[in-house]
């Protein structure tokens, strides 16, 4: 087989595409977006004496950490050269508590589609590494990441059950799941 000689000077540098590796560096910068609104969250909740849904939120924001260096060490191992992106400060109006719950869950259905758009990339370039390694690490998280954000929405949108009991019930849940995954 004949490799064109663009593709083996490319190769010979990095094995990500080019599209696929700059939407992953935009990534970065939403994942440490999607970590400082969490950290919000959680602050909104500890000044308000609810200190199990701060708990959680810093939970959440801690996997949001974690996203952001999985694709810091992919873009590492495919040897792309980047800087790192800006990340945009947190402006946000929380209207009552459950509103961060609907917050969230937005922010994750965007999340995803942004990760759709990444796989997208990878596929037009026929970068297969990069598409399976995203369908196992971002596209598997989201399945995750949405669920369980839809969970907790339908937990505090619960009536006739108080805040100390969400908190409660919504911690509990997240804290189980976390430890099935390890
Ligand atoms: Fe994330
Ligand atoms: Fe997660």
């Amino acid at each position: 087989m004949n490799v064109s000689n663009e593709t083996l000077e490319k190769r010979r540098k990095s094995a990500i595409g080019e599209k696929t590796a700059e939407l992953l560096v935009r990534q970065i910068s939403h994942e440490l977006y999607n970590h400082a609104l969490y950290r919000t969250f959680a602050n909104y909740f500890a000044v308000r004496g609810l200190d199990k849904l701060e708990t959680y939120y810093i939970g959440r924001a801690d996997e949001e950490i974690e996203h952001h260096e999985w694709i810091v060490d992919r873009l590492n191992y495919a040897d792309y050269e980047y800087a790192y992106p800006a990340v945009a400060a947190v402006e946000v109006e929380i209207k009552d508590k459950l509103d961060t719950f609907v917050q969230t869950v937005d922010k994750e259905i965007e999340t995803t589609e942004l990760i759709y758009e990444i796989v997208n990339a990878a596929k037009e370039e026929n970068d297969w590494e990069t598409f399976n390694w995203l369908q196992e690490t971002l596209v598997d998280e989201q399945t995750e990441e949405e669920h369980i954000s839809r969970k907790y929405l339908k937990v505090a949108s619960q009536e006739d059950v108080d805040w100390i009991t969400i908190a409660e019930t919504v911690l509990t849940d997240y804290e189980e799941g976390q430890a099935a995954d390890e």
